[in-house]
C-alpha cells in the first residue's frame, strides 16, 4: 500500500502505480513518458497495439489530447463526467503511439472515484491505465485482487471495493456516427437521450440499438476471449440443468441443484455487475470442474454484465429439449463453443 503523495511522485519518476475508480482497478503510468507506459505492457503481458485510455482530472484537459473535439463530447462530458464514459477522439499529434496503439485516435476519460481523482489532481497531468491485471483476466475490484495479479511489483492505492464494479462504457466519437466500442454503467438510452438532442433524434434511437453495438469495429478491446477465468466457464443456457457435485454456479437464484459451490447474485443488472468480477475469482480460486453461469436476461439494463460473462465464458451448454431450468444433476452436458474455435478454449484455460 501507498499514499498519494508518493504515488504522485511514482508516477512522476517514471514508475507504475495502481489505483481505484468507480469501475475497477487502473494499472497507471505517466501518458507522456513513453518507457513509463511500455513498463505497462511489459508488466500485464499486453500486446503492443492494444491502446490505453488516458485518465484526466477533468474535461477541461480533453483538448489537450484531442483535436477537433466535437460539441457533443463536451456535453457527454458535462453529463457524466466525473463517471464510467470513455471517449474515443481524434488525437493530438504528439500523443504516444504506445498510448493510443498506433492509432490516429485516443480514449479519455475522468473517473469518478476519489481517490483516482486526488491522485490525478497531484499529478497534475494525464495517466494512461488499463484495467490492472494480465491481459485477458478478470479484472480487479479491489485492492487485494491487485496484490493476486502483480504481487509486490506495484504500488497500490487503496479505495475499498469499485461501486460499479465493471469497466467503463466506450463510445467512438472519432467519426462518423457515434457508436458504443464497450457497454458499461453509462448506457446506450442514456448516450442516446444527449446526442439526439445535439445531432437529431435519429442518431439517439440509432445507437440505443444492440445491432450498432455488434457492428462495432473490432477493437482489441472487443476481443472473443477476455475477463476470462483459468476455471473452464460456461454460459447455462436457461433450459438446462446441468450442474454435478464438481461444478462451481454463479446464478441470480438461490442454490437449486447439487453443486460443489452454489453463489448467488442480486437479480439486478446493478448489483450483479459490482459483484461479478469478485464471484469470478472467488471461484476461480478453487478447484472447481467448472464454472457455470446462468445466463442472463436479454434486455438493455443487462447488457454491459451479459458483455462480460460472453467473454469470461469458454462454452455454451446446449439447450436438452425438456429439462428443467437448474434443477438436475447431469454429470456430462452436451456443449457447444459459445464461438467455435479451439484457439478460444486454448486461451481462457
Ligand atoms: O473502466 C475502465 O475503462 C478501466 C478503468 C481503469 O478506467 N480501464 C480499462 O482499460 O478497462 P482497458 O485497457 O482494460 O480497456 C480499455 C479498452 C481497451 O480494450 C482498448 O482497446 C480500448 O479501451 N481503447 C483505448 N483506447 C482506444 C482507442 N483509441 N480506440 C479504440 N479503443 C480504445
Ligand atoms: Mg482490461
Amino acid at each position: 500500500m501507498v499514499d498519494l503523495e508518493s504515488a504522485a511522485d511514482t508516477l512522476r519518476s517514471g514508475g507504475l502505480v495502481a489505483f481505484p475508480t468507480e469501475t475497477v482497478y487502473g494499472l497507471g503510468a505517466d501518458a507522456t513518458d513513453e518507457a513509463a507506459v511500455r513498463k505497462i505492457f511489459a508488466l500485464k503481458g499486453r500486446p503492443a497495439d492494444h491502446p490505453v485510455i488516458v485518465h484526466l482530472a477533468s474535461a477541461a484537459a480533453l483538448g489537450d489530447w484531442a483535436e477537433n473535439v466535437p460539441d457533443v463530447a463536451y456535453a457527454l462530458a458535462e453529463a457524466f463526467w466525473p463517471g464510467p464514459l470513455t471517449l474515443i477522439l481524434k488525437r493530438r499529434a504528439w500523443v504516444p503511439g504506445v498510448v493510443t496503439g498506433g492509432q490516429a485516435t485516443v480514449g479519455l476519460r475522468v473517473p469518478a472515484h476519489p481517490v483516482a481523482l486526488a491522485l490525478l489532481g497531484r499529478f497534475g497531468g494525464g495517466v494512461a491505465a488499463p484495467s490492472a491485471n494480465r491481459f485477458g483476466r478478470v479484472s480487479p475490484t479491489t485492492a487485494a485482487h491487485v496484490h493476486t495479479e502483480f504481487g509486490d511489483a506495484v504500488p497500490v492505492l487503496d479505495g475499498g471495493a469499485c461501486g460499479v464494479g465493471l469497466e467503463s462504457t466506450i463510445l467512438d466519437l472519432s467519426g462518423g456516427l457515434p457508436r458504443v466500442l464497450r457497454p458499461g454503467a453509462v448506457s446506450a438510452a442514456q448516450l442516446g437521450a444527449v446526442l439526439g438532442e445535439m445531432m437529431g433524434e435519429g442518431t439517439g434511437e440509432a445507437l440505443s440499438k444492440p445491432e450498432l453495438e455488434q457492428d462495432a469495429p473490432r477493437v482489441p478491446g472487443s476481443l472473443a476471449s477476455h475477463y476470462a477465468p483459468h476455471t473452464p466457464t460456461f454460459l447455462l443456457s436457461s433450459a438446462v440443468g446441468v450442474s454435478g457435485a464438481r461444478d462451481a454456479v454463479l446464478a441470480r437464484r438461490p442454490q437449486a441443484a447439487e453443486a460443489a459451490r452454489w453463489l448467488s447474485l442480486p437479480d439486478d443488472p446493478d448489483a450483479f455487475g459490482r459483484g461479478l468480477y469478485a464471484a469470478l475469482r472467488d471461484l476461480d480460486a478453487s478447484e472447481h470442474a467448472r464454472i457455470l453461469v446462468e445466463t442472463l436476461p436479454e434486455t438493455p439494463a443487462w447488457s454491459a454484465v451479459r458483455d462480460r460473462l460472453g467473454r469470461a465464458a469458454t462454452w455454451q451448454l446446449e439447450p436438452e429439449s425438456g429439462s428443467p431450468v437448474l434443477e438436475r444433476g447431469v454429470p456430462e452436458p452436451k456443449v457447444v463453443p459459445v464461438r467455435a474455435g479451439p484457439e478460444k478454449l486454448e486461451e481462457t484455460r
